[in-house]
């Protein structure tokens, strides 16, 4: 074939990381921040409509909770197998998580479209997925720069599709580079999905 891809986006979606132990206990610690963390209920009321992240008050919970150091270690696990798929040039020791928080969202919360800044691989631990709930939604990060670009047929294959997005189950783990824009839209499931979000630099 004449025509090859260059320039790839990856995305790692690694299944049932975590054992089902692991996973009750962090749902358990969560949902205790959640009444805990009174900076983090009054952040989310004014930056995260309905829904509760602590995002903004407790972003080391590696540090501070054994329950998120054991998740950290595995996250680190998949971490190190992703930079290598990348062919980054450093190794894996170099990498360190710098922030982890956690995030709760109840039927009609949303997370629009942002990047991570002040990093480098970004992610997300799923601990409850209500059937139903919303996906992660990423974008070509070459969209800004399409100008004159034709939308794309309605069934294309992925590869060339300007969104995607990908339905994670509880216990699976989705890693990204840092700079690739995602949301979550608006969540239609009664029960709340719940995750852990992180970054490595
Ligand atoms: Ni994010």
């Amino acid at each position: 074939m004449p025509t090859q891809i260059y320039f790839p986006t990856y995305i790692d979606h690694s299944k049932k990381i975590a054992s089902l132990q692991l996973n009750r206990d962090l749902k358990k610690e969560i949902l205790q921040i959640r009444n805990l963390d009174i900076a983090g209920q009054q952040w989310s009321q004014k930056n995260y409509l309905s829904g509760f992240t602590s995002y903004a008050s407790m972003d080391q919970l590696h540090l501070s909770s054994p329950n998120f150091a054991e998740l950290e270690k595995l996250i680190s696990k998949k971490i190190a197998k992703f930079i290598n798929l990348l062919e980054w040039d450093i190794s894996a020791q170099s990498l360190h998580m710098n922030s982890c928080w956690v995030n709760i969202m109840p039927a009609g919360s949303h997370h629009s479209f942002h990047l991570h800044p002040h990093s480098v691989i970004s992610g997300t631990y799923y601990v409850d997925v209500p059937s139903g709930s919303s996906p992660l939604k990423f974008e070509d990060p070459r969209l800004s720069k399409m100008m004159l670009a034709p939308s794309r047929k309605i069934n294309c294959k992925t590869l060339n599709k300007i969104f995607v997005s990908l339905k994670a189950d509880a216990r699976d783990l989705i890693l990204f580079d840092s700079w690739l824009r995602h949301e979550v839209p608006t969540q239609p499931a009664k029960k709340e999905r719940i995750s852990v979000s992180f970054n490595y630099s």
